[in-house]
């Protein structure tokens, strides 16, 4: 089959979807310190604003699988651009911590729909092999999404109640997202499945430009053959629960290991570290932003390369001495100038080898490992996973930080992160070079082995 380049085009157009994920849960680590200048609010209040995208998040991730097969995957995404769009004019005007929060759990709600639905899109338009670095470029946008939220909190910072600009330039992308998605097809695997086939072979010329279509149609259908059988049953069943416990371990992993600590309260970090203004601290987190997206970069272009595995190794290793050292640095106290070097350069570190490996790997694998047949359940399982292992971290940051202090806190992720590289040595499959039907017979093997 010839690919045209419109398959990058159209799902560069869809991982816009992936940017607003980035920029709507990236744009509080800034907005933060002004929130607080506009209501005096406790260490619990500040992490339920944070937070309340997560549980937006979470219930968004929960219905994702089913919005999408009834309505179709273009139509839900529109209709999320949508909810953006929606939440973030009304976060920029909201009257009271009250309303930011439910206004922030709208966005959120989309957050979660987008981090399911926009790999799924890329996964049923791309070609097999350029499938991992399709659905990659989601992770991609994510990390320029949060990176454009840090430079918009810097460039409002100086303003007054520049939080409520920071909030509402998210609909700009909004729009672009709903203007885009109306001008891409639907994915030709759901047209078929719902007995639309000429609209499918239509949808695959648009995507593929000259290519075989009933060749392609029938190939689909064969694909689809079991995916009727699709149910909790089934994703219980014995054989599919190693990669049921891979996809929820990843999410664990990815999260637990502390990452939206830093996203999320990166110039709260700075300021605790001694960097004393507000738009100090900010700018120390756009560098943070820029690393995030190089490496992402970098990670692409390794993945199918080294595979998957090692990428994985590295990265923990990284994050394990970025936060040893950012913890050992804080408990030190080391005044002043001291703290402020080691702490910028450790997380320069953590956040590198995060986006190396943990970054896109977890999004990647998860779609790489399930069988076909329960596939959308099983992505969605994890998905849901990895908004309530964030929403878990979240919460507990800010009092574990007051409770144990900076250093323990860090240090506690650092051992999550010992613990991860034995679940990856131990569980993780590698998915590299690979196709979908050798993994999937890895497992059941793996299940009649003694
Ligand atoms: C994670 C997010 C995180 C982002 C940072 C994503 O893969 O799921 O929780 O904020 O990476 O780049």
């Amino acid at each position: 089959m010839q690919h045209s380049s419109s398959v990058r085009l159209i799902s560069a157009i869809a991982a816009v979807g992936g940017l607003l994920f980035g920029y709507d849960t990236g744009v509080i680590s800034g907005a933060l310190l002004f929130i607080k200048e506009t209501w005096t609010l406790t260490a619990f209040e500040q992490g339920w604003i944070v937070s309340s995208v997560l549980v937006g998040a979470i219930g968004g991730a929960v219905l994702s699988g089913n919005l999408t097969d009834r309505l179709g995957r273009k139509k839900i995404i529109v209709i999320t651009a949508l909810a953006f769009f929606v939440g973030s004019l009304a976060t920029a005007l909201a009257r009271s911590p009250l309303e930011l929060m439910i206004y922030r759990g709208l966005i959120g709600f989309a957050i979660g729909i987008a981090s399911y639905t926009v790999p799924l899109y890329i996964s049923e338009i791309a070609p097999d092999n350029k499938r991992g670095a399709l659905v990659s470029l989601n992770q991609l946008a994510i990390t320029v999404g949060i990176v454009l939220s840090y430079l918009i909190d810097g460039i409002f910072a100086k303003v007054e109640h520049g939080w409520r600009y920071m909030m509402g330039v998210g609909v700009v992308p909004a729009l672009l997202l709903a203007a885009g998605m109306l001008l891409v097809p639907e994915t030709p695997r759901w047209l078929i499945s719902r007995g639309h086939a000429e609209k499918a072979k239509e949808a695959l010329r648009r995507i593929y430009g000259d290519c075989d279509e009933a060749a392609e149609v029938s190939k689909i259908r064969g694909s689809m053959l079991h995916e009727e059988q699709s149910s909790f049953r089934e994703l219980a069943a014995k054989w599919m629960r190693p990669a049921l416990i891979v996809g929820i371990g990843l999410m664990f992993i990815q999260q637990a290991t502390g990452i939206n600590t830093i996203i999320y309260y990166a110039p709260t970090i700075f300021q605790l570290a001694g960097f004393e203004s507000e738009v100090s601290a900010i700018s120390a987190t756009v560098g943070i932003g820029i690393i995030n997206v190089l490496m992402t970069i970098v990670s692409i272009r390794l993945l199918d390369k080294l595979g998957r595995k090692p990428l994985l190794y590295i990265g923990l290793c990284g994050m394990i001495a970025g936060l040893a050292v950012l913890g050992g640095a804080f408990y030190s106290g080391s005044a002043g100038g001291a703290l402020k070097v080691v702490s910028v350069l450790s997380l320069i570190v953590y956040v590198a080898a995060f986006a190396l490996s943990l970054g896109p790997i977890c999004w990647l694998v998860i779609s790489e490992i399930y069988p076909t047949q329960i596939r959308g359940l099983a992505m969605s399982v994890a998905t849901v996973a990895n908004w309530s292992f964030n929403l878990v971290v979240a919460l507990t940051f800010l009092p574990l930080v007051e409770l144990l202090g900076t250093a323990y806190t860090f240090w506690g992720f650092a051992v999550v992160g010992v613990w991860a590289l034995w679940f990856c040595k131990a569980k993780v499959p590698e998915t590299k070079g690979k196709s979908l039907e050798e993994i999937e017979n890895n497992w059941r093997r793996m299940s009649t082995e003694p």
